[in-house]
C-alpha cells in the first residue's frame, strides 16, 4: 500500500479558506495558520486549487505563469514555508496542475498569437477560416452554448478553447509543449510538493481530425465527450516524469461520468495513480442507486488493478449538504460512505461543518460557470466577519454562526465532532483503510457492505429511507451511529432509526 491509497485528502479552495492580508481573498498564510486545525481534524494531505499567477478569468484555472505564485495568495517564499510546516505536521501537499489550457495572457499564447509563422504557433490549436465561413467544427465550450473557437482577427485564424476564450487549449501533440509542461511539474516537485491534482486531464489528447461531436447530443459542451487514445500516451509520459521523484501522486480530474471510462485512465499502473470518479455527485440518495454505483466502481477498477477514489463535493458542484437539503442524518450517512468505502476519499473544506452553498444574488455572481455558491468562504468564528479580517469576496452561506468552526468546536453533537470521530475511527482501522469490500447489498432502501482485512471485520449499514428498518445482522462488539450515542443490542437483528448509518465492529 502507498501513502496515497490510505490518505484522506482535504481540498482547499484557497480564495475561500482564510484571508490574512485584508483583501477579502484567502491566501497561503491563511492555510498555514490553520495547520493545527487540519491536524486536529485528522486529514493526511491537502490539495490546493490553483495558486498560480492569473488574470483570474477562471480564478487561477487560467494560468499565466506555471512556475510562480499569484500575489493575491502570497509568494514562492510563503509557499515554501507552508509546505515545510505542513510536512513537519505530517500533512502532504498536492497542487492543482492545469495542463489543458493556459491563460490567453501567458507569454506562450501571446507569442503564438503574434503571427502564423511564430515558433510557438503550433503550441496552441489554430485553424483556418474555411471558405464557406463556417467554424472548424461544432464543438461547444463549457458554461454556455457558444462555440469552442474564437477568431483572432490579426491572423484570421480560429483558436480552440474548451473553456473561456481567455483559456486557449495547449496543443499536446506538439512535443515542445509536452516538454515545457513536464518542466512545470519538475519545478514544483523540486520545491517538495507531494503530487498534483490534474485539471481536466482527459482533455489533453485531441482527435487529430477534430471531428464534429455527434449531432444527437447537440448542446453538450465538448469537455465531457473527449475520451481519446492520444491522452493515454501523454499520461504515460507524465507518469515517467513523476517517476523521477519518490512517492509522488497524480489524481486526475477525468470528467467522464462513468466509472468504467474513468478506470481506463489508470492504464496498466503506468498512467494516473488515482482518478476522480464523479458519478457519486449525480447519484440519487437511494440505496439501490448507491449499490449499483459501488458495484460498478469496484468491478471496473478491479478489472485494471486501479484504486478507486470517492468524493461528495468540490469547488465546481453543489455541496453535499445542499444536495441532501440540509438533512442532518443523511449528511452524516454520506460522510460515512465517503470515509468507509474502499478507496481514497477527498473531503472538500467545509464538508466537515456540513456547510451548505451560499445563496448568491445575480449581482454577486463572479464566476463564469456560476459556481459561486459552493465557493463561499469558511466561517471560522461565530460572529462578526467570522474570522475574516475584511468582507470576503463572496457571501457566507446561511447561518454562519451555527456552521462556524468555533461554534462546532464547542458542541460535541456537531458535524465537526462527528467527522473528527470518523477520521479517527478510519485511522485506527486497517479494514477501513485497506480492507476488501464485500457483501454489498441494498434491501428495502438499506445499503450494507463489509470491509475486512486479516481478522478485522467492519460492517456498514446505511438506512436511506425515512422510516425505521429492521435488519437481520449478527451482534457487533461495538457500534458507531450517526444519530444516537449508544446503540441498543437486539440479538440477531439491528433496528435502524430513520436515515441512520451504523459502523459495526465485529
Ligand atoms: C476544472 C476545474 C474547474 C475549471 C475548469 C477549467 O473542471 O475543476 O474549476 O473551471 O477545469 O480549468
Amino acid at each position: 500500500m502507498t501513502w496515497w491509497q490510505e490518505a484522506v485528502f482535504y481540498q482547499i479552495y484557497p480564495r475561500s479558506f482564510l484571508d490574512t492580508d485584508g483583501d477579502g481573498v484567502g491566501d497561503l498564510e491563511g492555510v498555514r495558520r490553520k495547520i493545527g486545525y487540519l491536524v486536529d481534524l485528522g486529514i493526511d494531505a491537502i490539495w490546493m486549487s490553483p495558486i498560480f499567477p492569473s488574470p483570474m478569468a477562471d480564478f487561477s484555472y487560467d494560468v499565466s505563469n506555471y512556475c510562480d505564485v499569484d500575489a493575491t495568495f502570497g509568494t514562492l517564499e510563503s509557499f515554501d514555508r507552508l509546505v515545510d510546516e505542513c510536512h513537519a505536521a505530517g500533512i502532504r501537499v498536492i497542487l492543482d496542475w492545469v495542463p489543458n489550457h493556459s491563460s490567453s495572457q501567458h507569454p506562450w499564447f501571446m507569442e503564438s498569437r503574434s503571427a502564423t509563422t511564430s515558433e510557438k504557433r503550433d503550441w496552441y490549436v489554430w485553424r483556418d477560416v474555411n471558405p464557406s465561413g463556417t467554424l472548424p467544427n461544432n464543438w461547444l465550450r463549457s458554461w454556455s452554448d457558444e462555440p469552442a473557437w474564437t477568431l483572432d482577427a490579426p491572423t484570421n485564424q480560429y483558436y480552440l478553447h474548451c473553456f473561456l476564450p481567455e483559456q486557449p487549449d495547449l496543443n499536446w501533440a506538439n512535443v515542445e509543449v509536452r516538454q515545457a509542461m513536464a518542466n512545470t511539474l519538475r519545478f514544483w516537485l523540486d520545491r517538495g510538493v507531494d503530487g498534483f491534482r490534474m485539471d481536466v486531464i482527459h482533455l489533453i489528447g485531441k482527435d487529430p481530425q477534430l471531428a464534429n461531436d455527434p449531432e444527437e447530443i447537440r448542446g453538450i459542451g465538448h469537455v465531457p465527450l473527449n475520451d481519446r487514445i492520444e491522452t493515454h500516451g501523454y499520461l504515460r509520459e507524465i507518469r515517467s516524469v513523476l517517476g523521477e521523484y519518490d512517492d509522488v501522486v497524480s489524481v486526475g480530474e477525468v470528467y467522464l461520468l462513468d466509472p468504467e471510462a474513468v478506470a481506463d485512465y489508470y492504464g496498466s499502473g503506468d498512467e494516473l495513480h488515482l482518478s476522480f470518479n464523479f458519478a457519486s455527485l449525480l447519484t440519487p440518495w437511494r440505496a439501490e442507486a448507491w449499490r449499483a454505483l459501488i458495484e460498478r466502481t469496484e468491478s471496473s477498477h478491479n478489472r485494471v488493478g486501479a484504486w478507486p477514489t470517492w468524493v461528495l463535493s468540490n469547488h465546481d458542484n453543489q455541496r453535499v449538504a445542499t444536495r441532501l437539503k440540509g438533512d442532518r442524518a443523511r449528511i452524516r450517512a454520506a460522510a460515512v460512505l465517503l470515509l468507509c468505502l474502499r478507496g481514497t476519499p477527498f473531503l472538500y473544506a467545509g464538508e466537515e461543518l456540513a456547510l451548505r452553498d451560499a445563496h448568491i444574488e445575480e449581482h454577486q455572481v463572479v464566476d463564469p460557470g456560476k459556481r459561486d455558491g459552493c465557493r463561499a468562504p469558511l466561517p471560522w468564528e461565530s460572529s462578526g466577519l467570522h474570522g475574516w479580517p475584511a468582507v470576503p469576496w463572496l457571501p457566507f452561506s446561511a447561518e454562519p454562526e451555527i456552521y462556524s468552526v468555533q461554534a462546532q468546536e464547542l458542541d460535541d453533537e456537531s458535524m465537526l465532532y462527528f467527522v473528527r470521530l470518523l477520521l479517527r475511527t478510519r485511522r485506527s482501522s486497517e479494514a477501513l483503510r485497506r480492507g476488501t469490500l464485500d457483501a454489498l447489498s441494498a434491501v428495502n432502501d438499506v445499503l450494507s457492505f463489509e470491509r475486512s482485512r486479516g481478522d478485522e471485520r467492519v460492517g456498514v449499514l446505511v438506512n436511506f429511507s425515512r422510516e425505521h428498518r429492521s435488519i437481520v445482522a449478527p451482534a457487533a462488539q461495538h457500534e458507531l451511529s450517526t444519530v444516537r450515542a449508544t446503540v441498543e443490542r437486539v440479538e440477531g437483528s439491528v433496528v435502524l432509526e430513520p436515515g441512520e448509518s451504523l459502523i459495526r465492529f465485529f
